[in-house]
Order: C-alpha cells, then sequence, then structure tokens
C-alpha cells in the first residue's frame, strides 16, 4: 500500500517536458438514479445499488481501456470509477508546473462516455509523489502541494464526484504518519482541504485510508479525531473514505457497522473506497456491503480492481469476478445484501404521495412520531415551494433528516428557504445542501449556492444532524422564495 512508483514514471513522461493539457471531454454529466427501495432487486450491481440512492464502483488503470473483458464488465455492473494511479500526484505533476492529464482524462472519458460518474483519486499522498517533491521541504514543499492541488483541482473542476483530497496520512498507532508532508507542520492537512475546496466549491472532499475499518482500531480512532475536529472547526471534509482492504492477514470486523455510523454522524458521508478480500469471502463481501447499505450516509462501495487479474493483490484473488470474467459466490452475496438496503442515501429518495405513510406535499398536518423513512406533513407559500420531512434515521439521543424543497409551479424558482420547527430538544448539529440560521426551536435553511435555481417540477433537498428524541418530527412551516 505503500510502495513508491518508480518505472510507471517512464511512461508518463513520454508525452516529453512540454506541459501537457488535454480537456476532458464533453459529455453529458451521468444521471444519477433516485432511491425506489420498492423497485424490483437490481440484477447488475449498480442496479441493485441504485436502489438505495448508491453507486456501485471499480477502479482501473489506463491499460484496462484496451481490454476487452474488462471494460464489458465495467460497462455491465460498475456507476463510477476512479484511477488507479493516473491521477496520482506524480502521474498529473511529474514536473512542476507541467500538468499532465492525458492518463486520468483517457480513464474520465471512457468512464463518463459510459454514464459513470468519477472519484478523483488523489491529491497529496506520502507515495506516488512527483519526484521534485522530494528535493522539497518546509514551506517550498507546502507551496508545491498546494500549487498541485489548485493545478489538478482546476482542470477537474466541476467534473468528478468526489476527490480523495489526503491519502493515508495515519500510522497504525493512531498518530499522523511520519513523512515529508507531515514535517512541513501539523496543519498540512487541513490546508490540503481548504485548497481543494477553493478550488473546487462542488465537488465532494474525502479523507482516505486503510485499516480504520475497526472502530476500537488507534488508528480508526486517530482519524475520527482528526474529522470530529475539522467538523468542529469547519475545515471542508465532506467524507471518509474506508479502503476496506482485507487482505493480506486482516478480516472484516464485527464492528465495522458502527465505525461507519460513527464517522456518518459527525456529518461526513461515508465510502467504501478500494475494497478487496482475501479469496473473495462472500461471507465477508456481503458483511461489508450490510454494513454500508445500514448506515444512511454510506454512499457506495468501489472494488479495487473488477477481476482477480486486475488486482494488486492477484495471488489472493479478492475481487467479485474470476480470471475468466466469471462472477463468483461473493457477487451474488454482494448483490443480494445490495437489494436487500433498508436505509437510503440522504437526498435521493423520491417522497411519493402514494408511497405508505407519506403525505401529500399540500396538507396541512400535524407533526406525529415517526420512524425511519417515513415522511410528515409539510406546507409551503402558494406559489412558491413546498418542503416536505423526511426522518432517514435515528438513534438513541440523536437523528438525521431530509428536507425535500420542490418547486410545483410552472416558473423557475431562484433560491428557496425553509423555515422548519423543532420539537422541545431537538438541536440541529450539521446540515449539508443547505444553510442553517438557528439550531432550536423555529430554524431557518436557505439554499447552498449550487442548489438554489429550481426549473418547473424540480426538487432538490438538504439534509440535517439533530441531538434529541426523533419521535416527533420536525414541522416544516413554510418554504419562500427567494
Ligand atoms: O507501469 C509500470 C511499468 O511500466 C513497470 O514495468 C512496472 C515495474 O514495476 O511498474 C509499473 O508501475 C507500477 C504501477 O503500480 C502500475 O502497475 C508501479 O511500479 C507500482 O508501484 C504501482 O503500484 C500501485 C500502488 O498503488 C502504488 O502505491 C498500484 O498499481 C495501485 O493499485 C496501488 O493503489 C493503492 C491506492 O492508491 C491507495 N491504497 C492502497 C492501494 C493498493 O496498494
Amino acid at each position: 500500500m505503500t510502495e513508491r512508483r518508480t518505472g510507471g514514471r517512464a511512461r508518463l513522461l513520454l508525452g516529453g517536458a512540454c506541459a501537457v493539457l488535454i480537456a476532458v471531454s464533453s459529455v453529458a454529466v451521468a444521471t444519477v438514479a433516485r432511491a425506489d427501495l420498492t423497485g424490483p432487486p437490481g440484477t447488475t450491481l449498480k442496479a441493485a445499488a441504485e436502489r438505495s440512492g448508491r453507486y456501485f464502483g471499480a477502479a482501473m488503470g489506463g491499460d484496462r481501456l484496451s481490454d476487452q473483458g474488462f471494460l464489458t464488465i465495467a460497462n455491465r455492473e460498475f456507476d463510477m470509477m476512479t484511477a488507479v494511479n493516473e491521477m496520482k500526484p506524480d502521474a498529473t505533476e511529474p514536473n512542476r508546473g507541467q500538468f499532465d492529464f492525458r492518463a486520468g482524462d483517457a480513464i474520465y472519458n471512457w468512464a463518463t462516455q459510459h454514464g459513470m460518474r468519477v472519484r478523483g483519486h488523489t491529491l497529496a499522498w506520502h507515495a506516488q509523489q512527483p519526484r521534485f517533491w522530494g528535493s522539497l521541504s518546509g514551506s517550498a514543499l507546502r507551496t508545491a502541494m498546494i500549487d498541485h492541488i489548485n493545478g489538478v483541482m482546476a482542470h477537474y473542476r466541476g467534473k468528478l464526484y468526489a476527490w480523495d483530497v489526503v491519502n493515508e496520512a495515519f500510522a497504525e498507532n493512531g498518530s499522523r504518519r511520519s513523512s515529508n508532508l507531515q514535517s512541513t507542520g501539523n496543519d498540512w492537512i487541513e490546508v490540503a482541504f481548504r485548497t481543494a475546496r477553493a478550488a473546487d466549491p462542488t465537488v465532494k472532499l474525502c479523507y482516505n485510508d486503510y485499516n480504520i475499518e475497526n472502530w476500537t482500531y488507534a488508528k480508526t480512532q486517530g482519524v475520527y479525531n482528526m474529522i470530529r475536529d475539522f467538523k468542529s472547526r469547519g475545515v471542508p471534509v465532506d467524507c471518509v473514505g474506508l479502503q476496506t482492504h482485507f487482505t493480506g492477514g486482516s478480516s472484516l470486523p464485527g464492528n465495522f457497522q458502527t465505525t461507519l455510523q460513527s464517522f456518518a454522524a459527525l456529518g461526513v458521508d461515508v465510502a467504501l473506497t478500494e475494497a478487496d478480500v482475501t479469496n473473495a469471502s462472500a461471507t465477508q463481501y456481503a458483511g461489508l456491503t450490510q454494513a454500508c447499505s445500514n448506515v444512511p450516509r454510506c454512499v457506495g462501495i468501489t472494488t479495487w480492481g473488477i477481476r482477480d487479474s486486475d488486482s494488486w493483490r492477484g495471488n489472493e484473488n479478492p475481487l467479485l469476478f474470476d480470471r475468466n470474467s466469471n462472477p463468483k459466490a461473493a457477487y451474488t452475496s454482494v448483490l443480494n445484501a445490495l437489494n436487500a438496503a433498508s436505509t437510503t442515501v440522504p437526498g435521493t429518495s423520491i417522497p411519493s404521495p402514494s408511497a405508505p405513510g407519506s403525505v401529500s406535499p399540500s396538507a396541512p398536518g400535524s407533526a406525529s412520531p415517526s420512524s425511519p423513512g417515513s415522511a410528515s406533513p409539510s406546507t409551503g407559500s402558494p406559489g412558491a415551494c413546498t418542503a416536505t420531512y423526511h426522518l432517514t434515521n435515528s438513534w438513541n439521543g440523536g437523528f438525521q433528516g431530509e428536507v425535500t424543497v420542490a418547486n410545483n409551479g410552472s416558473a423557475p424558482l431562484s433560491g428557496w428557504t425553509v423555515r422548519l420547527t423543532l420539537a422541545g430538544g431537538q438541536t440541529i448539529a450539521n446540515v449539508w445542501n443547505g444553510v442553517n440560521t438557528g439550531t432550536s426551536g423555529t430554524v431557518s435553511v436557505r439554499n447552498a449556492d449550487y442548489n438554489g435555481t429550481l426549473g418547473a417540477n424540480a426538487s432538490t433537498s438538504f439534509g440535517f444532524l439533530a441531538n434529541g428524541s426523533s419521535s416527533t418530527a420536525p414541522v416544516p412551516v413554510s418554504c419562500t422564495s427567494p
């Protein structure tokens, strides 16, 4: 996991010393299926994941672009792609200020042309660094890292689903891993995230690491404490990627779901970003999929390759397809677990007026005790928008809610504000896809910068985490525009 890349650099430098800036194709942005747990079971990994608003991803190297066997499965089964090496710092900035996006773009273009979204991997890491970073230290290296993030993110601005901004920065004992980046100062990670947010305000910004699946493990706690600190101080982190390499002797911990839920409760998405399991244990694959499916903010699973022959640990046969492209028993276990998901990703569900438990957006009504998956009444200003509250998850002492904001009129809306009355003892801890004023009593939430415009009959949503009991549902009292 930590070896440095050497031989690959020669191929990437073939284009010479000149900066090579090739635009990514302008293709239609992949549309994300809306969650519908009542729909028929999916017969592919992506269809099964999309039922609950999740994705199912794979990683590919550029050499797979000429591997028809790989491409056929990728196109059929997966809806998210990660480049194995091609978007890493040594690949994208081989010489200072000279960016080369050819290899990354080739993967990006193929994936998006086949309806997939793309996770960017990775911007700052102790491994696979540009050679010139090796001769820098202190503020010069810090500046080079910032310049790198800005240069790469400018190229992919608005194109990617997420970026692994920082990769593998913790040691097994829960302290920071020693590296040249760490030596620039303990704040290097938050500087990377702040730089990334300014460079692309809409892409999800993730911290990604391995061996953080076991909740009681020191490294997991170290990363958790950093994310908690970041969220408390407003450092922009949107997601945590748990690599989920159950290879080389490690295996699925029984408390994996606790880990996912604990990170999610900090107000970040979680994702399984590089999954593989020694000998593709069907039980462990089912277990890791169930853990994700049970946590609303676990947004998707990516396997690190597709067939065993694609794996960095091919001798452990850790993937879902064998060397002849046949699905293994683990494939079926993952498919079944995805189809059995009982939670949906916040913001992906469509409240259906006819669905059991849902209430018409126009119906006045009182709040009633609700359970995950139920919808509460909503109201709205005539001619403007309507807001519908939906409980997506709850636990002892807290809950997670989602409010769908709909424009039911025939004219577009520009900006919206929802007023929401919380019950006694309920306080909002975190809001996403919206900006709140107030945390208790009647609070208002206005649109974020990127989701204020609503076309006719269009809808969007924001989510929040709250402390307190979910037994009395927050009541949306108005939705106005602007
Ligand atoms: O492309 C050259 C080839 O020309 C040369 O002949 C050959 C000889 O060694 O090397 C090839 O480059 C290798 C490259 O993978 C492409 O296969 C590098 O040596 C090798 O170091 C590199 O390994 C990558 C590794 O990250 C480096 O740390 C793996 O492919 C890649 O799967 C792996 O991915 C990491 C994630 O980024 C982070 N999490 C762990 C994961 C698995 O280690």
